[in-house]
């Protein structure tokens, strides 16, 4: 029966971060997946994340269905993180949002949505982007077209030649774009440069859906979510998708958000009927542990004001690691592209090596980065960055 099932050629961020999971090596460091470590080298328990579930423990009751659509608290607690508590867009109940499996659940459920209801439209991604974007939008049957985004030759962004493409994308056409911390290549827009896409996509009639998977992690959680307020004020119908695995360091808990900005507070209520229905046609309805931790964090001003400390202080390391490997590639490496690691932002950097180079790292020195040349640079700390710009010093040699 399954003879002619072919092989799978695996991931290319979560099967390297099996393999690397399985490396004997004791001196191997993990710079391929996007996940925070502290200074230790440790996932991080939040301390607000802690209390939150000491308190749901001991108070724990009965777990039935929750609905379709997720739970209460959590579904308005994502809407005021996302769009700012008075959002006017929220106020009037223009906004649909439901709890989804992490972020590629809201993709996946926004991409099953727009596929039904929109048919015969394509989706254009940023070149490059997340690599699993293209596989979410291809198995929900999208034909998948990219406009051009990060420029190697500076670090930096291709900004006229993204505009300029981005007016060529037929009317209705999906645009992704990234919220903030862009994935892989840790390449944003600044405001002035956002306001000129918001104005392509008005005038060409687009459909943006807004990744947002690390908001907190470039400038703060309002700075972060500014594209996607813009929108919501400037009445454009959009779609976002928002996570928790990387602000809340909940993972494996797979909490996320899908939120559909529309123009009524009665279409609102249609279309989360339809995501509703997506939900049903996947997984049923969510799982409650993790929507019922966010939500009381977010929600209890104490516990709060701890995650924003916290999440402030990871994003603090991160930056003193951005520093870090820059000064200690400059024993290696001489030229202006070293100042890449310390512009780019969130967790990702793009270092320029190739794929080959990549390998080397791997195969030579146990340091794991994607063959894309990204690498995390929140899985860097005191005690592995030496050995990391050694290791690379080492390979551009030759
Ligand atoms: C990443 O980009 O490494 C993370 O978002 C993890 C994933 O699911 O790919």
């Amino acid at each position: 029966m399954f003879e002619h099932i072919e092989a799978f050629p695996g991931d290319p961020i979560l099967s390297l971060n099996e393999d690397f999971q399985q490396d004997p090596r004791t001196n191997k460091v993990n710079l391929s997946i996007g996940i925070y470590f502290d200074d230790n080298g440790r996932l991080p328990v939040m301390k607000s994340v802690a209390e939150a579930e000491a308190a749901l423990l001991a108070d724990m009751g009965p777990r039935s269905y929750l609905p379709m659509s997720g739970l209460v608290a959590y579904r308005q607690a994502v809407q005021a993180l996302v769009f700012g508590e008075n959002s006017p867009a929220r106020v009037e109940g223009r906004i649909a949002t439901l709890q989804t499996l992490g972020g590629s659940g809201a993709l996946r459920v926004g991409a099953d949505f727009l596929k039904r209801s929109f048919p015969n439209t394509e989706l254009w991604l940023s070149d490059p982007s997340w690599e699993n974007h293209r596989v979410v939008f291809e198995r929900a049957g999208f034909t998948v077209n990219s406009y051009p985004y990060y420029d190697a030759a500076t670090g930096g962004l291709k900004f006229d030649e993204m505009l300029a493409a981005i007016k060529q994308i037929p009317q209705g056409g999906i645009v992704l774009l990234h919220a903030c911390c862009h994935n892989p290549t840790g390449v944003d827009l600044n405001k002035e440069q956002w306001l000129q896409v918001i104005d392509v996509v008005k005038q060409r009639k687009l459909l943006p859906f807004v990744d947002m998977a690390y908001q907190g992690f470039g400038t703060d959680l309002d700075d972060d979510a500014f594209v996607v307020r813009e929108l919501a004020r400037q009445g454009v119908s959009a779609l976002v998708a928002n996570s928790f695995s990387k602000n809340f360091s909940l993972y494996g808990e797979r909490v996320g958000g899908l939120s559909v900005i529309c123009q009524s507070a009665d279409e609102a209520s249609r279309v989360l009927g339809q995501l509703t229905g997506a939900v049903r046609a996947n997984y049923s309805n969510p799982p409650t542990h993790g929507a019922r931790v966010v939500a009381r964090v977010l929600t209890s001003p104490e516990l709060r004001a701890d995650w924003q400390k916290e999440l402030a202080s990871m994003c603090d390391r991160i930056a003193r690691m951005r520093q870090a490997i820059h000064d200690q590639l400059r024993a290696h490496v001489t030229g202006e592209k070293l100042s890449r690691y310390i512009t780019q932002r969130g967790m990702f950097t793009y270092t320029g090596l190739t794929a080959d180079q990549v390998d080397r790292l791997k195969n030579e020195h146990g340091v794991y980065l994607l063959r894309s040349g990204r690498m995390c640079v929140a899985g860097l700390n005191e005690r592995n960055v030496g050995v990391v710009a050694n290791a690379i010093g080492q390979v551009l040699k030759g």
